[in-house]
């Protein structure tokens, strides 16, 4: 267990945890996503997501903090934010740079595009190089399949997609993003920072227009579709009446 998920389930020691840094606006953040749901602990994931996006990752304070908004114990929140990838134990840097190396990608080059941006930046695996948080800090991890395999290899800066990469390009983006510049993705809209797009995954859009407004989709991606229709081509139907197969009873 990391020093950051050091928790203990004894109500004293829980409540010890500092959460001061979430402010009256993200509580009040917190109660509108909570009312979302009609049960209220639905909403750990975007609250999780709120918390990154105030501290760059899920601290103990944001663990208690959770906990204390959802009525549910450290364990239980701890036990969520431990099992998804995109909740970040360590502090996360100003962009988190994810390169595919599933096996299409890897095939591709994106083992090449890996090892170029560690050799780069001098870190590894959910490593950050510079200081986390700070203009041009860079954290860099291993991604499984990113969902663009028809545009292997690919990368993402904050989960924003760019496609197509080689080691050279892929190196140009990280050395940008280094300057404080943010260059464009391949599809989707113009790049914030982790936290930002922290901000955004918890539900909160500043001007929602510009935050979706950019390409959406490739050639690649529409050719399948196209072809279909230019031949006819149709999936068979599903029929209605297929007998479900019954429920097992719970416990
Ligand atoms: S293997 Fe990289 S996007 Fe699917």
């Amino acid at each position: 267990m990391t020093e950051q998920f050091e928790f203990t389930t004894t109500e004293d020691a829980a409540n010890a945890v500092d959460t001061s840094v979430f402010d009256a606006k993200t509580r009040a953040e917190a109660q509108q996503i909570i009312a979302r749901y009609p049960e209220s602990r639905s909403a750990l994931l975007p609250m999780l997501h709120l918390v990154q996006s105030v501290q760059g990752h899920v601290s103990a304070a944001g663990i208690q903090f959770c906990a204390d908004q959802l009525a549910l114990s450290t364990a239980e929140v701890s036990a969520v934010a431990t099992f998804y990838t995109m909740y970040k134990r360590k502090p996360c840097g100003q962009h988190l740079v994810s390169v595919c190396t599933n096996t299409m990608c890897a095939a591709l080059g994106g083992d090449a595009i890996y090892r170029k941006l560690g050799e780069h930046l001098g870190v590894g695996h959910d490593e950050t190089a510079g200081t986390p948080g700070e203009e041009g800090s860079i954290t860099l991890e291993h991604a499984e399949c990113l969902a663009a395999c028809d545009l292997a290899p690919v990368m993402q800066v904050n989960y924003e997609y760019f496609d197509n990469q080689t080691p050279e390009g892929a190196l140009d983006v990280v050395k940008a993003l280094q300057r404080g510049e943010k260059p464009a993705p391949t599809r989707g809209p113009a790049l914030s920072d982790f936290r930002g797009a922290e901000r955004q995954l918890a539900g909160f859009f500043d001007d929602l227009e510009s935050t979706v407004a950019g390409p959406s989709a490739a050639v690649e991606t529409v050719r399948g579709a196209q072809l279909a229709n230019e031949r006819g081509w149709t999936a068979p139907s599903m029929p209605d009446d297929v007998e479900l197969p019954p429920v097992p009873e719970k416990k």
